[in-house]
């Protein structure tokens, strides 16, 4: 028996991928319903053989029998209509930041901390994209050899800023004013993601610190990181310094890896393998590769970390958490 579900926003760049990673996944949709503003009602997007009519949210959206709602439409509409849905009984799988960190509401990467599924009260919060596929490879090497600190920069795509990005890199491109990004992201590398705080740390930066320990439910995890938007249309590359606080033999680090759920070793520097944009967009899995002892401290460690954003940073992994509640329905 198949499940109803609901996306909101679905005329956007992870609506839109929602809908594909659902048919990817052969995930059992009985009847789906997309909603998004006013400005998109009406329109027609195809699910399997079939086209949908897109409706304008609304209160009323959710009197329908609906049991899972995929949310991506920005935090104000996540906070004003998540409640709503999850007091009908709807589970909400909210993509937004609105609801991450309130500590009534579980934050889930599938592949981690599954777990914390059972004591949600109708809302899941999905990670940060950069969050998530993170956490995906360090799960194993924390649990084995306890992290003590991450250092980390991303390399972020446009993407991540919704198709409001994705059309700011192509007016760059061609010489055009940026609308989005605050300079030209064309030939350039934008160490500003998301707003400043006044320790002046970004929103985003902040995320991977705060989220990291509530997915990894592990305090003691300190986090320094740095959030950098590249002119690269899909996944997000990271470049991550771990320090455990055991020792490690490097081939039974990598057999960890090999061996851990969602993610893929691509390390082999000999033939120039190593984990690429253009190979992780498309794909669910977190890519892994430029692993190599870090010898200027006590057990330490580099790795280059690769996910397509839009997949597993977002839509993949609310699929993946909605793969969760039906084998517990
Ligand atoms: P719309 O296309 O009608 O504006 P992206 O992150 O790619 O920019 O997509 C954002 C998604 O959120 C779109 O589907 C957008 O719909 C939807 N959205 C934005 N604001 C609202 C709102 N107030 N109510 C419902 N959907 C919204």
């Amino acid at each position: 028996m198949g499940v109803n579900v609901a996306i909101v926003g679905a005329t956007g760049m992870v609506g839109n991928t929602f809908i594909k990673v659902l048919e990817d996944r052969n995930f059992p949709v009985d009847k789906l319903y997309l909603f998004a503003s006013s400005k998109s009602a009406g329109k027609k997007l195809k699910f399997r053989e079939n086209e949908y009519t897109v409706e304008e949210l609304n209160e009323n959206s959710f009197d329908r029998d609906i049991q899972i709602a995929l949310f991506s439409a920005g935090g104000s509409t996540s906070k004003k209509y998540a409640p709503i849905a999850a007091s009908k009984g709807i589970t909400v799988i909210d993509n937004s930041s609105a609801w991450r960190m309130d500590e009534n509401i579980p934050l889930i990467v599938p592949e981690v901390n599954p777990q914390d599924i059972s004591w949600n009260k109708g809302i899941i919060a999905n990670p940060n994209c950069s969050t998530i596929q993170m956490v995906v490879p360090l799960k194993p090497l924390h649990d084995k050899y306890k992290i003590k600190r991450i250092v980390v920069s991303t390399y972020q795509a446009v993407s991540g800023a919704g198709k409001k990005g994705v059309d700011d890199l192509e007016r760059s491109l061609k010489g055009e004013p940026n609308q989005v990004f605050p300079y030209p992201i064309a030939n350039n590398c934008l160490p500003h993601i998301d707003v400043f705080l006044p320790d002046g740390y970004t929103k985003e930066e902040m995320k991977m610190v705060n989220e990291t320990k509530k997915i990894m439910n592990d305090d003691s995890i300190k986090v320094s990181p740095t959030a950098v938007r590249v002119p690269v249309e899909i996944s997000h590359s990271e470049s991550v310094n771990l320090e455990f606080e055991k020792p490690y033999e490097m081939e039974e680090l990598k057999d960890l890896l090999k061996n851990a759920p969602g993610v893929i070793l691509r390390d082999d520097p000999d033939n120039n393998i190593y984990p690429l944009a253009t190979i992780a967009k498309g794909h669910d899995e977190v890519y892994v590769g430029r692993i190599r002892r870090d010898e200027t401290v006590y057990s330490g460690l580099n790795m280059w970390i690769v996910a397509d954003n839009v997949r597993k940073g977002a839509a993949s992994n609310a699929v993946q958490i909605a793969e969760l509640l039906i084998k517990n329905i």
